[in-house]
């Protein structure tokens, strides 16, 4: 399970799904934590970001993992040593989403994911869907590159209020906190629209009542990421709130009530 640190409470769930399914497989379960560096297409934002291995460390040994692995940045990029970017599927280029907003983070994360699976050898990896466009960017990466590796996504854990847990939640400001939810909120009254115009339409409208600017909202095709949607579909937010970049998603349409019995 690859993660960045500053692990919470919803990276507790995802080592527990990782452990459940260790277990049927009598596989174990390890975590890494590594700051990737090639990912940030803003050094202020690598600078920033939560580096908390001790906590990391006993949240790990909590959950069940049977190993972490912090590997120095030498370790991952040995000096001297380039270590390749793979070919980029469509859906990190294509959409026009995270590909457009984060230049570069895509190359990064297919970089240092690919380096992990050589150095972990794991026959699944879990990534949680939260971060829903990188997740059908390495279920794409892991298949062009012909790895034997069960890419498994993990439920997106919320806060009581809806916010998605998130390691830059910590960086929010009382006030930017207490703006957040406007995301989890745009995105329910998104899902009960049945069409994607008018759900975009209650995305912007909600988000701005929040006095929330979005990168982007939108109702995409949940596997390519391109409009119109197929068969699956996923509404999609991203939006800095005080500062802070918050990304979230959810199926679209939502699931429907059910029916009165
Ligand atoms: O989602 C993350 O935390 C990172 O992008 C990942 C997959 C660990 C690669 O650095």
């Amino acid at each position: 399970m690859p993660t960045m640190g500053a692990l919470h409470a919803g990276h507790a769930e995802l080592v527990r799904l990782a452990r459940a399914r260790a277990d049927r497989r009598a596989a174990r379960v390890v975590v890494t934590v590594f700051v990737n560096p090639t990912q940030f297409n803003e050094s202020a934002d690598f600078d920033r970001y939560p580096r908390t291995l001790d906590a990391d460390l006993r949240a790990c040994a909590d959950a069940g993992a049977d190993a972490v692995l912090a590997p120095a940045p030498d370790t991952v990029y040995p000096p001297g040593r380039p270590i390749p970017v793979p070919d980029l599927p469509g859906v990190a280029t294509e959409p026009g989403l995270e590909d457009a907003f984060r230049p570069g983070h895509f190359a990064g994360v297919c970089q240092v994911v690919s380096r992990l699976f050589d150095l972990t050898e794991p026959a699944a990896g879990v990534f949680g869907e939260k971060d829903w466009q990188q997740l059908q960017v390495i279920r794409a990466m892991t298949l062009a590159q012909g790895r034997p590796i069960d890419i498994v996504p993990a439920p997106t854990v919320r806060e009581p209020d809806g916010l998605a847990m998130s390691s830059r939640n910590r960086l929010l400001s009382p006030e930017a906190r207490a703006a957040a939810p406007a995301i989890p909120r745009a995105i329910r009254r998104a899902a009960a629209c049945d069409r994607p115009e008018p759900a975009e339409r209650a995305l912007t409208d909600e988000l701005t009542a929040g006095g929330i600017a979005p990168e982007y909202a939108v109702v995409r095709d949940a596997e390519t990421l391109l409009a119109p949607c197929g068969r699956s579909c996923r509404v999609l937010v991203a939006a800095r709130v005080g500062g802070v970049r918050l990304i979230d998603n959810a199926p679209w349409p939502g699931p429907s009530e059910a029916p009165a019995t």
